[in-house]
């Protein structure tokens, strides 16, 4: 089995790539992580779409070859940040440009999402992300999703070790997600 993270910050100390390096440590070998490398993607334009640029092509390749897609975002602004926003408008795009049935890259991939954010737990960008797995015809884990709400302190020291019941929570989403893909 293959599960593809993507990690919906840029930032080399982010605290979302460290809880998807946490989860990895739980799926250990039971699958095949890939950390998803899209930095190179192009702005989303129509004009450039078919055929895809290359890094477009690259990053639906390495999707098309994955059980499923795990989702770590911070939220920005009460929203996903834009970058993210950018890779699942080119993921959201037919494969084949006049596709009567508009088969995507993520077309029925299982998904699931966790979140690190401030007070609200990266909630309102873990909902945005639930509308657009429906929109995009992708296959949300149903339950329980790691939202982890940073104190102040973490921000201000860069640092941050997650309390036993975080750790739990995203254990279970792992041990969910190993299920749900297999399905
Ligand atoms: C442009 C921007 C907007 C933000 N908006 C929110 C927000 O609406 N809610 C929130 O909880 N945190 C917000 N934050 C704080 C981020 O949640 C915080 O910086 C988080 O650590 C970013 O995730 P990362 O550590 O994975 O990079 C915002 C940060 C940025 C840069």
């Amino acid at each position: 089995m293959k599960i593809v993270f993507i990690i919906g910050s840029l930032r080399r100390k982010s605290f979302n790539r460290s809880l998807a390096e946490r989860a990895a440590g739980f799926i250990g070998d039971r699958a095949e992580i890939s950390f998803l490398e899209y930095a190179d993607i192009p702005y989303m334009n129509q004009d450039i779409e078919h055929p895809a640029p290359e890094a477009v092509q690259k990053v639906r390749d390495e999707i098309m070859s994955a059980d499923g897609l795990w989702i770590f975002s911070p939220e920005y602004n009460f929203s996903i940040p834009g970058v993210l926003k950018n890779l699942l408008d080119w993921l959201s795009r037919p494969l084949m440009p006049a596709d009567p049935q508009r088969i995507t890259a993520v077309t029925d991939m299982p998904v699931t999402f966790s979140g690190v954010g401030g007070r609200m737990a990266a909630a309102n960008a873990r909902k945005r992300l639930s509308e657009l797995a429906i929109f995009m015809k992708m296959r949300q884990m149903p339950g329980e999703e790691a939202g982890i709400s940073l104190p102040a302190e973490a921000f201000a020291s860069d640092s941050y070790t997650l309390s036993a019941e975080e750790e739990q929570k995203l254990r279970n989403q792992a041990e969910g997600f190993l299920e749900f893909i297999k399905r």
